[in-house]
């Protein structure tokens, strides 16, 4: 239930949890979290047993090891996917492990399919606590040279796929938020987010709309005082089969798409390290969150260095 105040802002819980110890030491020196008006600044992983959990592109990958994760704290878990028959077989390992799934073939392209997603969430699973907008694509090649379809493609499932999870789900949750057990929105970006490299400039560009999309909700839900959190997951390498199925046009886009199949191979890390990551990001109350701190502060810091100096991109080409 979304509970309103006198001043239509929602209410304020006085129930406050304390910061979770995050391993390791991150290079970010962090500003503390923003609390939300329910006063809530981390997330007990224990709160979300016998929640719901919807994830999109969770057939398989990093969706695939969030659905694992969240089901083993005990959540109910939506897996929404276009791949019917990898959706089954995923939806299957899960049962196997005693987890309670439902899969959902949903293109995220399609608003109304989204809708329906949501839908049958609520209706089946009950309010939905946790949405982790991952479903996303590749596609490398030269701007000039990927075809126009492919484009709109990318930008379908990595950028309005995000927008229409955001539609169908965001007002739902305002209306059965609970003092206290704050709503979850996360984005699958990418550290592509907030870089640029040749021949990826599809899915970058579509990387950097969805984090930006991602910031835009955050800053429009606290401004509404809300109590739904938002989370902006941006992965390193992970090893996926992303760039198998993704479209290449162009020499330098099949030779792109080759070395990045064996970078994820020989570097990334595994989805299920990735997963491990996000939730430990979210119980530590982060908006940013990533899979190798270090890496993604040095290139922030780079890029912020670069945009203060007005430094041309074209000086990173080595
Ligand atoms: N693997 C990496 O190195 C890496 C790094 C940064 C970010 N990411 C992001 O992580 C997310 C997951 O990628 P992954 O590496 O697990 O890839 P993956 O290919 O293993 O999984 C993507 C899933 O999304 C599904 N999907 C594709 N289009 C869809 C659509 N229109 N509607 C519904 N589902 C759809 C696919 O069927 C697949 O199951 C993506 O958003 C990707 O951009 C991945």
């Amino acid at each position: 239930m979304f509970i309103t105040s006198a001043n239509g802002s929602y209410r304020a819980s006085d129930r406050t949890r304390t910061r979770l110890p995050l391993t390791g030491k991150s290079p970010f020196r962090r500003a503390p979290p923003v609390p939300t008006v329910a006063g809530v600044t981390a997330l007990d992983p224990r709160d979300l047993h016998g929640q719901t959990a919807v994830v999109t592109g969770a057939a398989s990958g990093i969706g695939a090891a969030v659905a694992r994760r969240a089901a083993a704290l005990g959540m109910r878990v939506v897996l929404a996917d276009r791949d019917e028959s990898a959706l089954q077989r995923t939806a299957e390992e899960l049962r196997d492990t005693g987890a309670t799934v439902l899969p959902v073939v949903c293109d995220v392209r399609d608003a109304d399919a989204v809708e329906r997603l949501a839908v049958t969430a609520v209706d089946e699973f009950g309010p939905v606590r946790l949405l982790v907008g991952n479903a996303g694509i590749e596609s490398t090649g030269r701007l000039w040279e990927i075809a126009p379809d492919r484009f709109e493609r990318v930008f379908g499932v990595n950028v309005a796929g995000v927008f229409h999870g955001i539609g169908a789900f965001v007002p739902h949750m305002l209306d059965t938020a609970v003092p206290g057990q704050e709503a979850i929105v996360v984005t699958v970006a990418s550290i592509g987010s907030v870089t640029t490299m040749p021949a990826q400039g599809a899915y970058v560009s579509s990387k950097h709309a969805a984090l930006a999309l991602t910031e835009c909700l955050a800053l429009e839900l606290a401004q509404a005082q809300a109590p739904i959190r938002v989370a902006a997951f941006l992965p390193g390498p992970v090893d996926t089969g992303i760039y198998t199925s993704a479209d290449a046009d162009g020499v330098a886009g099949d030779a792109l798409r080759e070395r990045m199949r064996d970078v994820l191979a020989d570097r990334g890390v595994t989805p299920d390290q990735a997963a491990e990551a996000l939730f430990a990001g979210l119980a530590a109350g982060d908006f940013w969150i990533f899979t190798d701190e270090t890496r993604a502060a040095e290139l922030l810091r780079a890029r912020a260095d670069r945009l203060q100096a007005a430094v041309s991109p074209v000086r990173t080409l080595g």
